[in-house]
């Protein structure tokens, strides 16, 4: 497929039937397709987007879209014979009333999309212009994103990182990354594989899969596949489930992470595997974002607050003892102190055992930036401060239960003092531990027997005493 790069510079022409009603939404999708760019062209001649924002209220109102329609497909073929193009877009009441039967009648139309969608529209342009093989401004080529990783990276230390998914399809309104990472790539296994074992090679105990929507990721079962029988996907593919099993074989790995999850592809192959492969950490990064459904939908998130607690609820039925991490933004547009509670009230139904948050800020090109009603700053940071008390006070309480128990810690480098190594529990939590430097990069038994503010302190076990 040929690649474009997109200029930065692009004409819209909206063309406005009907009603006051279309008027207003005719603005406001020319509102927020600024941010992206886009100026307004004087004719459908020199645009690169025209919009048909049509009206189905009078008798033969589509009708005259199509005949509309037809003429712009001429102009749309003239233009690509000279090298250009032109995306064509139906949206409004005649968009609504017959969806799909819009391209069937002309398939010149790129778009379709009724009032409800209007947000949408960055996202659908950037979809649009993917599956016309265009380079969205800062994305590059998928083999080249891999290839650029260096596949026979040298290690540095014992914990490595290994990626294995790039680029976002979730379109969440407030981020950037699906319009510069580009869509979801997921690397083969072989690939993965390779650089897994040279990892090994070098001492590395642990790697952590890396990937913007890393349980994304899926793959053909490598072509020597090792009789591994149970297959996470219908067509056969593996999911990240099978291939952390995958990789659980490989001599000297013995502990796997991975990062980052988004609980649209928390599938039940992977859930599985958290629940009975050992080498996989009891630990999983997956943003909520927020507790609200009013805000969760506005962020395009794809889920509720019940379903991301329902999907707690069932990881933890397969790994009891799991520390859950998530990501939050406070004051996205709309968000009132309600939508705030439920947030709050979110967190404390799942106990966090360390967590991110942030304030919205407004990033130019993504829906969210446009939205009515964004927040203070003093609200921003008002909410902001009471969220991080909280998921601070249930990290503190999560590091507090561990006292007492025994944990295997992966040492990782020298502390602060002399004679102290600094590891890494099961939980991601940092734990400083007395021991010889010699031990660097071994998995030792340590028994926790302190907590302070960002980390456990704790005693190697004697060798006569049994691990609990
Ligand atoms: N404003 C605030 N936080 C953001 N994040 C992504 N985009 C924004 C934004 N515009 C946060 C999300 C995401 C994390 C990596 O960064 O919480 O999960
Ligand atoms: Fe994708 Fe994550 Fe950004 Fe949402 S927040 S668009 S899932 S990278």
């Amino acid at each position: 497929m040929q690649k474009k790069e997109q200029s930065q510079s692009k004409t819209v022409f909206i063309r406005t039937y009907g009603c006051q009603m279309n008027v207003y939404d005719s603005e406001r999708m020319a509102g927020i397709l600024k941010p992206l760019g886009y100026e307004a062209a004087n004719s459908a001649d020199d645009a690169d987007l025209v919009i048909l924002n049509t009206c189905h209220i009078r008798e033969k109102a589509a009708e005259k879209v199509y005949s509309e329609l037809g003429r712009l497909k001429k102009l749309k073929i003239a233009k690509e014979k000279q090298g250009g193009a032109m995306t064509l877009a139906v949206a409004g009441c005649v968009a609504q009333a017959e969806g799909h039967e819009i391209v069937v009648r002309a398939p010149q139309v790129d778009m379709v999309f009724g009032p409800q969608a209007y947000h949408r529209l960055p996202e659908m342009l950037a979809r649009s212009a993917r599956a016309r093989g265009d380079v969205l401004e800062t994305d590059f080529a998928v083999n080249e994103k891999f290839d650029r990783l260096g596949e026979m990276r040298r290690a540095d230390g014992p914990s490595a990182f290994l990626t294995i998914q790039e680029g976002c399809d979730k379109f969440c309104t407030f981020c950037v990354v699906p319009y510069t990472r580009g869509s979801e790539v997921s690397r083969p296994v072989e690939a993965i594989t390779a650089e897994a074992r040279s990892l090994a090679r070098q001492g590395v105990k642990e790697i952590t899969l890396l990937g913007q929507n890393v349980n994304a990721w899926a793959s053909a079962p490598p072509s020597e596949c090792d009789g591994l029988k149970i297959l996470d996907n219908d067509d056969g593919s593996w999911g990240l489930g099978q291939l952390c099993r995958h990789l659980a074989k490989i001599g000297g790995i013995e502990r796997i992470r991975f990062t980052t999850s988004h609980p649209r592809d928390m599938d039940d192959g992977l859930i599985r595997a958290l629940g009975d492969e050992e080498k996989l950490m009891p630990y999983l990064h997956l943003p909520v974002q927020s507790g609200s459904d009013t805000i969760l939908q506005a962020m395009n998130r794809g889920h509720t607050g019940e379903a991301y607690k329902a999907l707690i609820a069932k990881i933890r039925a397969a790994r009891s003892d799991i520390a859950i991490s998530g990501d939050f933004i406070v004051g996205f547009p709309g968000e009132t102190s309600e939508d705030f509670e439920a947030t709050m009230a979110l967190v404390n139904d799942v106990d966090y055992a360390s967590a991110y948050s942030f304030k919205y800020s407004r990033r130019p090109g993504t829906p969210g930036s446009v939205m009515a009603h964004q927040v203070g700053e003093d609200e921003k940071n008002q909410r902001l401060a009471l969220l991080q008390a909280l998921l601070e006070s249930q990290k503190q309480a999560f590091n507090a239960r561990q006292k007492g128990r025994v944990l295997s810690v992966l040492l990782e480098k020298d502390g602060r003092h002399a004679g102290q190594l600094i590891g890494r529990s099961p939980y991601l939590q940092s734990v400083h531990v007395n021991a010889a430097q010699s031990m660097i990069g071994s998995i030792a038994s340590v028994r926790i027997v302190g907590v302070t503010p960002n980390a456990l302190t704790g005693e190697l076990l004697k060798e006569d005493e049994a691990v609990a």
